[in-house]
């Protein structure tokens, strides 16, 4: 039985994120506007429908609260049209399936170990259980590998498939896939797949115009709100066409989804806003100088970091080709000098997911706290010394001292 409250439970959980230098590449700390929305009184309220078409009465102000947050976020993207229901970037990406695709369909998809996510064809997802799948990965260097997905795209005439990743450290081309389906449509007689991104990584940086945008070549654009975009736990979906919009307004209600949280689509209008701000844009270039300069201190003492680097907001670390700590080890032990990461499997990994080889890591929740370059590269020198001491099994004499140099770091 657990003794303590909730209350006292949550109070533990704010110590430790107050406490941990946080480097779980999609998470972030959202402001108070946006916390003080997602715990408000719009949790009391049923809306199932749209503005204007729900199946309640009272709904006059929350169909206010969703209009505007559609609103502010085509705004922010520049894109005509969006649904704000999807309770998460799973659910965002179901629904998306469910409107364009029938079971069964072929659908290519980024494979989880070279960076994709579960939702992008994983057998143990939906996606990969309902739908024939036909995965992409990257090439020797950690790129997305351009010439197998043409050879693919050619061979399976996919209905549907998805760029985007989970674990993926380079600016992609979206205009570059676009090109390549509209080659592929050209020997098709104008058939073509379905052009989806899922933008839940890099959502934040797109918003901040520091990562190409998708908006103008992809048909449907799914998202997350709550990593580099620094909104609530929630799913969105963004297109420019009219046909795709409605079948997508079907597919999360009533296809998957009951009552929107009414709650939570107000903290992402607040995310928008604050979102289309300078200083949000400000906060998009400094997540990538923090990478950056986090990652080549990495590469700069020799250890391996898939693709050699980052252009975005997380780099992949093999822990495990580097110095031979597995990244479960290498999670587990820097957990305990309350630095927070998670595992990560690298392209083509001989060790099993959870064991990995590497551990990924990302910087927007730290540069939400203010930390600018130096402080990571300081970082990474105490983790480097520390899995050094664990490679060497020194780790547990020597852990007070690492405790105290990243206490030291945070308070700085
Ligand atoms: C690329 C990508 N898409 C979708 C999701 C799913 O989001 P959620 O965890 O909100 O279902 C994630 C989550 O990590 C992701 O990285």
């Amino acid at each position: 039985m657990i003794k303590q409250s909730y209350e006292e439970i949550i109070e533990l959980e704010a110590e430790r994120q107050k406490h941990n230098v946080e480097l779980i590449a999609s998470e972030n700390f959202p402001s108070k506007r946006v916390l003080d929305a997602a715990g408000s009184i719009l949790t009391n309220k049923y809306a199932e429908g749209y503005s204007g078409k729900r199946y309640y009465g009272g709904c006059q102000f929350i169909d206010m609260i969703e209009t505007k947050a559609i609103e502010d976020a085509c705004t922010l993207f520049n894109c005509k049209y969006a649904n704000v229901q999807p309770h998460c970037g799973s659910s965002a990406n179901q629904a998306v399936y469910k409107a364009l695709l029938q079971h069964g369909d072929t659908v290519m998809g980024m494979d989880l170990g070279a960076g994709g996510h579960l939702t992008h064809g994983h057998k143990m997802s939906f996606s990969g259980q309902d739908y024939n799948i036909v995965s992409y990965g990257v090439d020797e260097n950690g790129i997305i590998d351009i010439e197998e997905f043409t050879k693919k795209l050619n061979e399976y005439n996919p209905k549907m498939v998805i760029i985007g990743a989970s674990s993926y450290s380079r600016s992609i081309d979206y205009k570059k896939f676009r090109d390549i389906i509209e080659e592929y449509a050209k020997n098709h007689n104008g058939d073509k797949p379905y052009y989806m991104v899922d933008m839940a990584h890099v959502a934040g940086l797109i918003a901040a115009g520091v990562h190409p945008t998708p908006i103008p070549y992809a048909d449907v654009i799914t998202s997350t709100t709550h990593k580099t975009l620094r909104g609530p736990r929630g799913g969105l979906i963004l297109t420019n066409s009219e046909e795709i919009i409605k079948k997508i307004n079907k597919a999360v209600f009533p296809g998957i989804q009951g009552g929107p949280l009414e709650h939570i689509i107000a903290a992402k209008g607040i995310c928008f806003e604050e979102a289309n701000t300078e200083e949000f844009k400000a906060y998009g270039k400094q997540i990538i100088k923090n990478a950056n300069a986090f990652a080549n201190e990495f590469v700069k003492a020799g250890w391996k970091v898939i693709s050699g680097g980052t252009d975005n907001h997380m780099f992949v670390l093999d822990v495990y080709g580097s110095i031979g700590v597995t990244g479960k080890q290498a999670e587990e032990e820097l957990d305990k000098i309350h630095i927070t990461l998670n595992k990560n499997q690298i392209p083509n990994d001989e060790l099993p997911p959870l064991k990995s080889s590497g551990v990924r890591i990302g910087t927007p929740a730290m540069t939400t706290k203010g930390w600018k370059e130096d402080k990571f590269i300081e970082l990474a020198k105490i983790m480097m010394d520390y899995l050094n001491e664990c490679k060497n099994e020194t780790q547990e004499q020597n852990r007070e001292k690492y405790i105290n140099k990243v206490e030291e770091l945070i308070s700085k």
